[in-house]
């Protein structure tokens, strides 16, 4: 799990948040190992903006990952920093149960899995 807190950490570097200066970074390992990194992206409609789990995500899918199982995501805050309830949405769609740490830049960290932290979600098997 140490490579992919540091993965998030390094994609939090390039995080475009000039209106929030809020930065964060996110990374999502699949069953054969590849990392796909996010970071947050601001725009000036501020509405358009994209947090650094989606874009983690998006990417995964776009460039073919396998089955995703583990997701770090990296703030700069004593609180450790949860995915907002969106991309808890695109998560569970995407990652479904997956293993979830949260750290900070002083190594604080906590790990769970995304049923703790997003219980009785919708999803296609209501469909
Ligand atoms: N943000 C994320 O990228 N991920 C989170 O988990 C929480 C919020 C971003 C969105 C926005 O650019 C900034 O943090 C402040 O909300």
């Amino acid at each position: 799990m140490n490579d992919l807190v540091q993965a998030a950490r390094e994609a939090r570097e390039r995080a475009h948040a000039p209106f929030s200066k809020f930065k964060v970074g996110a990374a999502i390992e699949d069953e054969n190992g590849r990392v796909f990194t996010g970071c947050n992206i601001e725009n000036a409609t501020y509405g358009l903006t994209i947090c650094a789990e989606r874009v983690a995500v998006f990417k995964a899918i776009s460039e073919g990952a396998g089955k995703l199982r583990r997701v770090a995501v990296v703030a700069d805050t004593d609180r450790l920093t949860p995915p907002c309830g969106a991309c808890r949405q695109i998560l569970w769609e995407f990652c479904g149960d997956a293993e979830l740490t949260l750290a900070n830049l002083e190594g604080r960290r906590e790990t769970m899995t995304m049923r703790e932290i997003f219980p009785r979600p919708f999803d296609a098997s209501f469909l």
